[in-house]
Parts: structure tokens; C-alpha cells; sequence
């Protein structure tokens, strides 16, 4: 079997690295890849959010399967013009991948269908916005409706700094991304991240993972992609998980079948755990990064029959059976600690060597998957992003893969880069 990635991230790497070892794959393709993926398989570099050149690649290779990593190719309508095409992809259509492109789309689907999630107002229009503030309390959750990189949520503290972002978003901060808004009930918790894997009708719970999204140790400074994660993050206790199934994941999978808009893919649910129980703060329409990366790490079994499912149907059915391949009732406890490139979150120092990474692969447990790395003239692994490598490890426990982890960081020589030194501190306390 042929499979091809789409995406270039730590969150790629860990699945191409994965479906690598499924007995059912015999290549590999990825678009554009990075120089860790291409140690696996054949890369081709493009624009994955260029529908032609994406269906041209495509064509050449004729895959079995077509995965998409990143939102960008979602939002572009990668999935459909594939699947027009005939090829089977795991990914939601353009339309379903709304819940993570439009904010104001998710709010309105989780209010009709009954999904608890914050309080919240959508607006086009400035005067509207700031007087629905005024009936609100602090701290105010503001969110640009759309893709925004990741800096379209601002919880500002104050009313002035509240009207402040809500005109800066309404002016054309991010364009028409943040044209329209969406301003929210502030909830109070512990987030945890939730991976489906659905058909559409079907579901597949992965273990329940904690992102770092802060750059600094203790959580603090700017928000970035993600600095690290671990799996199973215990906030999520069997009875949550129950009540996420019920309340959200269930609603929204039977709710999106009968509006005659699947979705089939990987859906994340990010969730508050509040005193009420677990509510909503976002929908992503793809795999975390880097959570994709403790969660492909952990699995002990194969996880490409389940995304041929996801992407073909049949899921109810086959449900035990591609559970139990993938080994996920032997799921290892696992963590990632991302380093990132000096200047991460803001502009990234690009070019710096990187040594060590053979070195931090040969530790007993550790996996080091690359995102934004490039090779230079002399063949040296040099920054090229801002998260630039994910290192991984599994162990008996969260503390010991947490541990081996920062073994493997220890290996990596790298004067250009920064990573946070508490990842899982939630769960070591
Ligand atoms: P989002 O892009 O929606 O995930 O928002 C980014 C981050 O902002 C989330 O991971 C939360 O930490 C925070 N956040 C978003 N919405 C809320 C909310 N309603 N209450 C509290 N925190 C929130
Ligand atoms: N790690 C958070 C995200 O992928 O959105």
C-alpha cells in the first residue's frame, strides 16, 4: 500500500514515522515532508494548500491513502478536490473543517445541537460587538472567527483592553479573518485535548493528551503552537471522558451526519474540565502538534487499518477489531518536549546547526521527530521554523517517559534553540 502526508510538522513526522512500520505499507510519500520524513520516504516539495499541484502529485503517485495534517489544505478544500478525484483521504471536507475555520460556525453548530461550551456573542458589526461587552464580565475571551495562526484568541482582563482588541480584530487586524468575531464567557479549569477518529458515524477515542501552550516555564509568556505534551493526561478521569462522549462528541458526529456534512478525520476537541463538567473551548479538524506526536509514540499497534476506515466507512462495525490493532489498550505512557528556535513565538533565528539527533534516537524509548529543520550546503541539520524538533519518548510511566525525554533533549546540541524544562508538571506534582 502507498500512502501520502500532506504537511511538514513534528505532527507529519510522528505519523509518517508510525505508518511506516504498518506490515500493510510498502512507501511512504510526503508533501512537502521535512528532512526527518524524508529518511522514511520520498518528499516532493509544494504548496499543499495548491489544490492543483496537490491533485497533479497525486495522480503521479496514486496512492491508497491520503492524509492530511495541517489545517491550511482543509481550509483550501484539499480533501474534496482528492476525494472528486476519486483517491480515499483522512480528513473532513471543507466544509466540516469549518469547526476549526470559522469560530462563529462551531458556536452556532455546538448551540443547535446542545454541546456545552462558553457563553458567547458573534459579530460583524463594531457597535454591536462593544455593547455585548458591556454585558459582560472580566476576563473577556475574544477570538477572530477565523484561521488566525494561532493568534486570533485574546483574554484580555480589563473592559478598555477588551474594546481595544475587539476594535483592532473588527479593523482588520488579521483581514478577514478577524472581520467577524466571536466574544465568549471566560471558563475557568484545566484544559485537555481530545482526539477522535471518526467516519462520521463511528468513533475512535485516542488517549486523552495535555499541550503546554505557553513559551515559558510555570505557563507563562505569549501562547505558541504547542511546547510540549504527554499521554494519557489523567484530568480527563472515566467519568469526564463519558460525559464528553455523551455530551460533545456524540451530538456533534450524529448532528453533523444529518445536516448532510460529515465528518471524517480526526476530530480534536479542546476542553475546559470545569466544575460543571467539561465544556468546549475549540474544535480543531486535524491532529494536535505536537500531541500527534505522544500519541503516535504510545501506540504499541498498527494504526493504518483504522485510517482507512476513518476515510472509507465501515467504522461501527470494525470498531474492536481496529482498537485492538492499533494496541490501544496497551497504549505506553508518553511525552514530547518541543525545542524551539531562539525568538519562538516571534521571529525565529533560522539557519543555527543542530547536533545530537542520531545520538538522542539511539536512547532507549526516545523518537526525535523533526518540524522546522532544513539540511545546508555542508549537509548539516540547521533551524528552519519555529518549532523545530519534538523530542519524544515513551516509558513504564508518565515520569519516566517525561524523564527519558529530557535524556534525549540533554543528547541534542544546539546553542540556536530553547525548550521549557516542566513539561507534565501537572502530573508530576
Ligand atoms: P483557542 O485557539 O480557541 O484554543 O484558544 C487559545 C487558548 O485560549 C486556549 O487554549 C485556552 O487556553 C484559551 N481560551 C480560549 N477560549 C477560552 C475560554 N472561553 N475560557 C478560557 N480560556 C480560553
Ligand atoms: N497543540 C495545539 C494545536 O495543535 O492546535
Amino acid at each position: 500500500m502507498k500512502i501520502l502526508i500532506l504537511g511538514s510538522g513534528g505532527r507529519e513526522h510522528a505519523l509518517a514515522w508510525k505508518i511506516s512500520q504498518s506490515p500493510l505499507v510498502d512507501e511512504v510519500y510526503s508533501a512537502p515532508g521535512n528532512p526527518g520524513m524524508d529518511k522514511i520516504g520520498p518528499c516532493f516539495d509544494l504548496d499543499v494548500t495548491d489544490l492543483m499541484a496537490v491533485q497533479e502529485l497525486a495522480l503521479q503517485i496514486m496512492p491508497d491513502l491520503i492524509i492530511i495534517g495541517p489545517e491550511a489544505p482543509l481550509a483550501a478544500g484539499a480533501s474534496d478536490a482528492l476525494r472528486a478525484r476519486g483517491f480515499d483521504v483522512f480528513g473532513p471536507s471543507q466544509q466540516a473543517a469549518q469547526l476549526e475555520t470559522s469560530k462563529g460556525f462551531a458556536k452556532d453548530l455546538m448551540q443547535k445541537y446542545g454541546v456545552p461550551t462558553a457563553e458567547y456573542g458573534r459579530f460583524d458589526d463594531l457597535t454591536e460587538a462593544l455593547e455585548f461587552l458591556e454585558t459582560m464580565n472580566a476576563p473577556y475571551v475574544i477570538k477572530a472567527d477565523g484561521l488566525a495562526a494561532g493568534k486570533g484568541v485574546v483574554i484580555a482582563e480589563t473592559l478598555e483592553e477588551a474594546e481595544n482588541t475587539v476594535e483592532e480584530f473588527m479593523t482588520g487586524k488579521f483581514g478577514e479573518a478577524s472581520s467577524e468575531i466571536v466574544i465568549e464567557e471566560f471558563l475557568k479549569g484545566e484544559e485537555a485535548s481530545i482526539f477522535v477518529m471518526t467516519d462520521g458515524e463511528g468513533a475512535i477515542y485516542l488517549p486523552v493528551a495535555q499541550d503546554h501552550k505557553r513559551v515559558g516555564d510555570g505557563d507563562v509568556g505569549p501562547n505558541t503552537g504547542g511546547m510540549g505534551a504527554y499521554a494519557p493526561a489523567p484530568v480527563v478521569d472515566a467519568r469526564t471522558l463519558e460525559l464528553v462522549q455523551a455530551t460533545i462528541v456524540e451530538p456533534m458526529l450524529s448532528g453533523m451526519a444529518e445536516d448532510e456534512m460529515p465528518y471524517q478525520g480526526v476530530l480534536y476537541v479542546g476542553i475546559m474540565v470545569t466544575e460543571a463538567g467539561p465544556k468546549v473551548v475549540e474544535f480543531n479538524a486535524r491532529f494536535g502538534d505536537p500531541e500527534c506526536q505522544v500519541l503516535m509514540a504510545g501506540l504499541p499497534g498498527d494504526i493504518v487499518p483504522a485510517l482507512l476506515v476513518c476515510a472509507t466507512g465501515g467504522l461501527v462495525s470494525a470498531h474492536a477489531d481496529l482498537c485492538e490493532m492499533m494496541g490501544l489498550s496497551d497504549f505506553k505512557p508518553s511525552a514530547v518536549v518541543v525545542m524551539a528556535a531562539n525568538g519562538y513565538p516571534g521571529t525565529a533565528e533560522k539557519g543555527t546547526v543542530i547536533k545530537g539527533v542520531e545520538i538522542a534516537n539511539a536512547l532507549d524509548g526516545v523518537t526525535v521527530f523533526q518540524a522546522g529543520t532544513d539540511v545546508n550546503d555542508q549537509g548539516e541539520l540547521v533551524a528552519a521554523g519555529g518549532r523545530v524538533l519534538g523530542v519524544t519518548a515513551v516509558g513504564d510511566d508518565l515520569r519516566m517517559a517525561i524523564s527519558k525525554a529530557y535524556d534525549g533533549v540533554a543528547a541534542i546540541e544546539w546553542t540556536g534553540g530553547f525548550y521549557r524544562k516542566d513539561i507534565g508538571h501537572r502530573v508530576l506534582k
